[in-house]
């Protein structure tokens, strides 16, 4: 069936609900001398089995690495994951916008397919498979919708097109853009924006991209943002983390970025890191893509 006559659109999408399953270490047996016993044999197995695959068991996660607005930026991706092998990372998510404006989208969803146990869509994404109308988009965004579209495989638009809106882990939300109408790709810029999100929240912090830009908003007495590096959560005061972009960073910074979420230590860190801009700005123009999309990535804009 062709994407455009789909049975349904990207309001009408399901929303899903992911709860993790429960470690080996939850399900201790309630006998002491097996416990005993199986100790040190659990203490061997469980960091050989997140060592050795990308999806390790998800229940009992301590760090999750989440990576949003990839772009078909590769070369970021790539120093992203590279960064994160020695981040004893549990489980990595995807915020959404995986393709459109880069010159690698199909290498950049197969990466991302490879690591990520949950994945949000994002606007970008949808626009890809002729979900979202491109009319609203600006003149660049819509002509890399157009190339990006015309590089995926028919494989890659159904992947793209039957992502969720919206997911949950045990402790976070996960979303592109808002929570109170994933469908609608609105931004959290502001505290009235945050606030409509957090009246859906009922975990203590959301998750979201989008803007391209890391900020966290907290409430309080009042709704305040922080630009911090670091956020400490508090389970009392709801909290809306923007994790920034991978691939088109637009704080003035053109280093990668992305977040480390630590369920034990209840903190999220936003993490840059450099990768060789002036080689996609060159595949970039030898896609035949825009060249101000390669140019932008040098200002982070
Ligand atoms: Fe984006």
């Amino acid at each position: 069936m062709p994407l455009e006559s789909a049975p349904w659109n990207s309001r009408g999408r399901a929303k899903r609900t992911v709860f993790l399953s429960k470690s080996p270490i939850s399900a201790k047996p309630n006998i002491s001398f097996i416990l005993y016993i199986s100790t040190g044999l659990l203490a061997f197995l469980i960091p050989c089995s997140i060592l050795s695959s990308p999806h390790p068991p998800l229940g009992g996660i301590l760090r999750y690495a989440i990576l949003s607005d990839i772009h078909g930026n590769l070369d970021a991706l790539r120093s992203v994951l590279q960064a994160l092998e020695n981040q004893a990372i549990n489980s990595y998510i995807c915020l959404g916008d995986i393709v459109g404006y880069g010159p690698q989208p199909s290498e950049c969803l197969h990466e991302i397919q490879k690591y990520c146990s949950a994945i949000v869509s994002g606007n970008h994404d949808l626009a890809a498979c002729g979900l979202i109308n491109i009319n609203s988009f600006n003149t660049l965004a819509k002509e890399a919708i157009l190339w990006t579209r015309s590089k995926l495989t028919e494989t890659d638009l159904q992947y793209l097109a039957n992502l969720p809106l919206e997911d949950r882990a045990e402790s976070c939300h996960l979303v592109h853009g808002t929570l109170y109408a994933p469908e609608l790709f609105d931004y959290v810029q502001s505290s009235y924006d945050a606030h409509l999100t957090m009246s859906k929240m009922d975990a203590p912090v959301c998750f979201v991209g989008h803007s391209h830009v890391p900020v966290t908003f907290v409430q309080g007495d009042s709704i305040s943002y922080s630009v911090q590096s670091t956020y400490e959560i508090e389970p009392k005061k709801k909290a809306i983390v923007n994790v920034g972009s991978v691939g088109q960073p637009r704080d003035k910074d053109p280093r990668a970025c992305y977040a480390v979420y630590d369920t034990d230590s209840l903190s999220v860190t936003i993490h840059r890191t450099t990768y060789d801009v002036e080689a996609v700005v060159t595949k970039v123009r030898e896609a035949g893509l825009p060249g101000s999309l390669g140019e932008r990535l040098r200002m982070g804009r």
